[in-house]
This record gives structure tokens, sequence and C-alpha cells, in this order.
């Protein structure tokens, strides 16, 4: 997630490869990354950091503590640190970076073709042009939307930042399905993958909501209502509601 940052970042003309510093820890892909033009690669935290505006924390929340013991006595005060971390509330962030300016985002995978949706926040009085400098920065992934309410980042996680998981799973089962229909496996996908991405163009741009974009497939006594019926039998939309919900429970577990 944090390659897919700092692509889009240079992709865009943001920045230049000069002014960001990739801390990488893994001595191999340090090797690697630095044939690359996404930055200056280093393998360590060190006080070189002090000298960037903003502070990107990309580790797995796990990794969060061991880090922040690192980097905790090389930040300025007048930098902004940005984590992308799940579950991790500002106020932790700041208590283990001793840090006041911290900006709390929630991307998602798609970000690593500039299609993501992030959802951010951040700690009160940071100075509104370093946010706008920040929001424009995570442009570059896709889109962005600032949340007032940290606790809302949760559902931000649960709908867009676990999403394209539940995505990926409701095609693989219309694949799976196309399969038992006699359709070798790349065909089923060719017909379900367009079908997706036109129905989501529809969802943009025809004049009706998704009920009415429902009935505009699914005629009486029809093939797609025979399918609609056998899902609410199995109450498969109170699966998808209870199965976002418990995406936003965890997240507040973990946050906690
Ligand atoms: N993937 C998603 O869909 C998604 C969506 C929203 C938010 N996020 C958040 O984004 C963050 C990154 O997720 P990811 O999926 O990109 O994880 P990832 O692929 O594991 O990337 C994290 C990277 O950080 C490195 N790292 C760990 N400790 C470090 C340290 N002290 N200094 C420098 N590098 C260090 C890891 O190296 P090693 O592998 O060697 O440990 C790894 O390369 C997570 O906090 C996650 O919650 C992810």
């Amino acid at each position: 997630m944090g390659m897919a940052f700092a692509k889009s970042f240079i992709k865009y003309d943001l920045v230049q490869k000069s002014e960001l510093l990739l801390v990488e820890k893994s001595k191999e892909r340090c090797e690697s990354l630095s044939q690359g033009k996404e930055g200056v690669v280093v393998n360590t935290v060190s006080t070189e950091i002090s000298h960037f505006d903003l502070v990107i924390l990309a580790v797995k929340p796990q990794d969060f503590a061991s880090l922040a013991t690192e980097l905790k006595g090389v930040l300025n005060e007048k930098q902004v640190i940005l984590s992308i971390m799940a579950g991790i509330p500002i106020k932790k962030i700041q208590e283990a970076l001793g840090h006041h300016a911290v900006v709390r985002a929630m991307p998602n995978t798609p970000a690593m073709l500039g299609m993501g949706i992030t959802g951010f926040t951040s700690a009160e009085g940071i100075a509104i042009s370093k946010l706008f400098k920040i929001e424009n920065l995570i442009n570059a992934t896709g889109r962005s939307v600032y949340i007032e309410d940290e606790a809302m980042i949760d559902a931000v996680t649960a709908l867009s930042g676990s999403g394209p998981a539940y995505f990926y799973y409701f095609v693989k089962y219309m694949v799976e399905a196309g399969k038992q229909m006699g359709f070798d496996e790349s065909t089923a996908l060719q017909f379900v993958k367009q079908t997706m991405l036109g129905a989501y163009h529809l969802i943009n741009n025809a004049e009706m909501g998704l009920d009415d974009l429902i009935k505009a497939v699914a005629s009486k006594g029809g093939t797609t209502e025979a399918a609609l019926k056998t899902f609410e039998n199995r109450h498969f939309d109170v699966a998808i509601v209870e199965g976002v919900l418990a995406a936003e429970k965890r997240a507040k577990e973990l946050s906690n």
C-alpha cells in the first residue's frame, strides 16, 4: 500500500523522486526498489526523516509499536504524520510518537491503479493548507472523502477498505455458477467482469436508483427474478448487511 502511494505521487508529478524517502527494512527489497524511480531508498529510520514535510506510516498495525520507538526521536514538530494503518486511532499514534499532527486515512487496494477511495480524518489544529496538500496527495490514488468523526473510519474500513474482497467473493461464485453451466473459467470470468463493469457505469449514468435499476433487469416471472427470489430465500441481503457490520465491529475491536 505504501508503494501504491509512492507510485501515484510520482506518476502525477506531485513530488520528485528526490523528495520521496522510502524506508524499507528488507535489504533485498531495498536493492530492487533502488532500481526503480519511486524515490530515494534507505534501509533504516534515521534523522534524515526529520527533513521531510510528511511522514507516511504504511506498516502493518502490529509493526507500529516497534516502528514508533525508532521514529519517536527523529520527528520534528512541524511535520505531519499520515497513517494508513487499519485500526490504530489518532490518539494512540500521537501517544506512541509524542507528536500531535496526525492524519489518519483508510485507503483500499484499487489505490494501486489510481482508482481507490480513501476516507481520512485528522487531529485538531492542523492547518487547512497542510490538509489540502495531503488531500491532493491522496487523490493521486483515487478519490477521497474527509470524515469529521474519527469513529466513522471503522465504517470506511468495513465498506471500502474491505470492500474489494466482498466484490471478488461475489465474482468468484458467479464464475463458479458459469462453470457449472458449462463455461470454462476464463470465459465465465470474461462475462462476469464485463457485466460488473457495465453495471457500475449504469449506476453512475442512469437516472434511476438501485431499486429501479434492479426492476429494469428483472421482469415479472423472468430469469432475474428467479435468481433474486433465491437470494432472498437464502437471506443473502441480510448476510451482506451483517457481513459489513461484522467488519465494522472487528475494526472497532482492533482499535481498542
Ligand atoms: N491491503 C489493504 O487492503 C489495506 C487497506 C487499507 C489500509 N491498509 C493498511 O495499510 C498498511 C499496509 O498494508 P499492506 O497490505 O501494504 O501491508 P504489507 O504489504 O505487509 O506492507 C507493509 C510493509 O511495511 C514493512 N515494514 C514493517 N515494519 C517496518 C519498519 N519498521 N520499517 C520499515 N518498513 C517496515 C513490511 O516489511 P516486512 O514484510 O518485511 O515486515 C512491509 O513491506 C497496514 O497498516 C494496513 O492496515 C491496507
